[in-house]
């Protein structure tokens, strides 16, 4: 089901496209796993590195034409929880894009008015890494257009483990009743605290599944699963997943 609703309309041209989106429905929020970077690099005989580098080219050329289409937060995975897992070289590299993509594009990020934003374990991350992050951070604090959500050393499980923990200290200190828990106050200690849930999911590469990632945020988000690897991912993709999520309609449980 879902890969046939992927496929939905995928041979229009990128300007049929165009004129599918209805501009004022656009949604608020797009989450992204950014996922075959590695199959991308092997297809071609390169290193996996070769493919994050050319993925990272793509975040680019995404965030514009999420800015231009007038999105308000653009989540993207950038490294889980799990990817310590990979080899040190990768893992390395990896935590060097960051850093490297903001060096080239902060200038140009502040000047087209996004904020940047991140949501993970930063304090774990090596420190050139966290110092890269941090710096984009404050020096985008007063822009006012897209919100550029990096998901950098998130898992969602544990940021929900992490929301029980402090929610249970404040019942210790009697600060809270267990009574009075809600859904809002448990959002409230999540990553996304002010960020509304993400209207649309896309995740790359042809797999179909979550990989730990914002597993509250996304009760109603509508998904978009597509079988181009991110590197091949472009603009007209990301009009395709819009113009995709536009026919659906969402109910949230209701008919
Ligand atoms: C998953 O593909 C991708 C990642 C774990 C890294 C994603 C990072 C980028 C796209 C670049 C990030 C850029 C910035 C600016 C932080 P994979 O390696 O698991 O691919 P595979 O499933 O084909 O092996």
């Amino acid at each position: 089901m879902l890969g046939k609703l992927s496929k939905w309309k995928s041979n229009l041209t990128a300007q049929e496209l165009k004129e599918e989106i209805d501009l004022v429905e656009i949604p608020k929020h797009i989450a992204i796993i950014m996922d075959g970077n590695g199959r991308w690099a092997k297809n071609r005989g390169l290193p996996r590195i070769a493919g994050h580098r050319e993925g990272m080219k793509v975040v680019r050329k995404v965030v514009q034409k999420a800015n231009d289409l007038g999105v308000e937060v653009l989540t993207l995975y950038a490294f889980s929880t799990e990817n310590w897992k990979r080899p040190k070289t990768e893992v390395d590299y990896l935590m060097k894009l960051p850093e490297r993509f903001l060096n080239k594009e902060l200038p140009s990020l502040i000047e087209e008015n996004v904020k940047v934003r991140l949501m993970g374990s930063i304090e774990e991350l090596p420190e050139h890494t966290k110092r890269a992050v941090i710096k984009a951070v404050k020096d985008t604090e007063n822009n006012t257009g897209l919100i550029l959500n990096f998901a950098l050393n998130y898992g969602s499980r544990f940021e929900l483990m992490n929301a029980v923990k402090e929610i249970s200290r404040q019942v210790e200190l009697g600060k809270l009743k267990t009574d009075d828990i809600n859904e809002s106050i448990l959002e409230q200690h999540l990553m996304t605290a002010e960020l509304r849930d993400p209207d649309l999911l896309i995740r790359t590469s042809g797999e179909i599944r979550l990989s730990n990632f914002m597993l509250w945020q996304v009760a109603y988000s509508e998904f978009w699963f597509t079988d181009v690897l991110w590197p091949d991912f472009n603009e007209s993709h990301l009009e395709e997943a819009i113009a995709v999520y536009q026919k659906r309609a969402r109910r949230y449980g209701g008919v």
